[in-house]
């Protein structure tokens, strides 16, 4: 039971810069990214209690925007899961391997809510599988609605004859 509950799980009382090689896997492979915290061995941080073992799990409610209340209102047009504080529907609190503690790489970060055919036409990545939503999207927000990086003619509709650009 013990040996089962912390499979995988780093041991708190592990020398900081030693947490990565708690999970089992092998060096070699893709890099693995720690978040700050967990990389310190800053257990307590977020989870409420790290001596008892059945409680460790137990994490703070709201614990992301305590350190990171600024990603709230980043931006002008906040992304409704960011302003909500649903922090965890996109990013891991331990470690990832895709950079960003994201959960998944892109399109699949994006398309847990969003389904390609519902998306507009008008951009051809709309409708591929392979789409990397983050080349021209920002998962946090922006200063339009679109949560456009840029805008470019790689990432803007061309405007209609005689109207000028945006
Ligand atoms: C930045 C906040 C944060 C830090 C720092 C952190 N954790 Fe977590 N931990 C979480 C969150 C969030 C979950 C997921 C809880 C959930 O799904 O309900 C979690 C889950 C867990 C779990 C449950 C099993 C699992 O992996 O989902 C264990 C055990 C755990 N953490 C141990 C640790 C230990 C040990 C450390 C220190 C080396 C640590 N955590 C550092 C936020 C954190
Ligand atoms: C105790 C403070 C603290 C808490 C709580 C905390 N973080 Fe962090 N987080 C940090 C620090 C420190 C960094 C590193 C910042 C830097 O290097 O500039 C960081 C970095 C990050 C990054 C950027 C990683 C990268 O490589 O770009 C993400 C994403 C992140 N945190 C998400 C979360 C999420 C999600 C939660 C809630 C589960 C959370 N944080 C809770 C302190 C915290
Ligand atoms: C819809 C998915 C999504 C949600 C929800 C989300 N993020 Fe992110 N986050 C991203 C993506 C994608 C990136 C990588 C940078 C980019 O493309 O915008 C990122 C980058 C970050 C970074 C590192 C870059 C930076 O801006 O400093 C931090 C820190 C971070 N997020 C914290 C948070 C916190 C805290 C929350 C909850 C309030 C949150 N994120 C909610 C998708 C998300
Ligand atoms: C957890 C669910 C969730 C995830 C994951 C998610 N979104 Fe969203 N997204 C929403 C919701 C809900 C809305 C509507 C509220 C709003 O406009 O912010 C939305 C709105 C948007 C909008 C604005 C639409 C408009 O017409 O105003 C864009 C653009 C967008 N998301 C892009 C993305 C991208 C890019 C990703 C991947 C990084 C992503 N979303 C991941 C839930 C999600
Ligand atoms: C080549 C750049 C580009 C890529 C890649 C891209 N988008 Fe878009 N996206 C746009 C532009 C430009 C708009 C604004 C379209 C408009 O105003 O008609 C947009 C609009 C949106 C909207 C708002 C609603 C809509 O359909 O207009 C959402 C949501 C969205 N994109 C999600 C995604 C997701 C999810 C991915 C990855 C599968 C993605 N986008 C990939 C450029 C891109």
């Amino acid at each position: 039971m013990l040996s089962f509950f912390l499979d995988g799980v780093p041991d708190p009382d592990a020398k900081p810069g030693t947490v990565q090689a708690r999970g089992g896997k092998p060096a070699a492979g893709p890099p693995t990214y720690l978040h700050k915290p967990y990389a310190d061995n800053n257990c307590g941080a977020c989870h409420e209690n790290t001596n008892d073992i059945f409680a460790r799990a137990k994490v703070r409610q709201g614990i992301c925007v305590e350190c990171h209340g600024a990603a709230l209102v980043e931006y002008p047009q906040m992304h409704g899961p960011v302003a909500s504080g649903l922090c965890s529907s996109c990013h891991t609190a331990h470690l990832s391997q895709t950079p960003h503690l994201l959960r998944y790489a892109s399109p699949r970060i994006c398309t847990q809510c969003h389904e390609l055919p519902t998306l507009s036409e008008g951009v051809a990545e709309h409708r591929s599988a392979a789409a990397d939503c983050l080349s021209c999207h920002s998962g946090h927000g922006g200063v339009d609605r679109k949560f456009l990086l840029v805008h470019s003619a790689a990432t803007t509709r061309p405007a209609a004859e005689g109207q000028a650009p945006q």
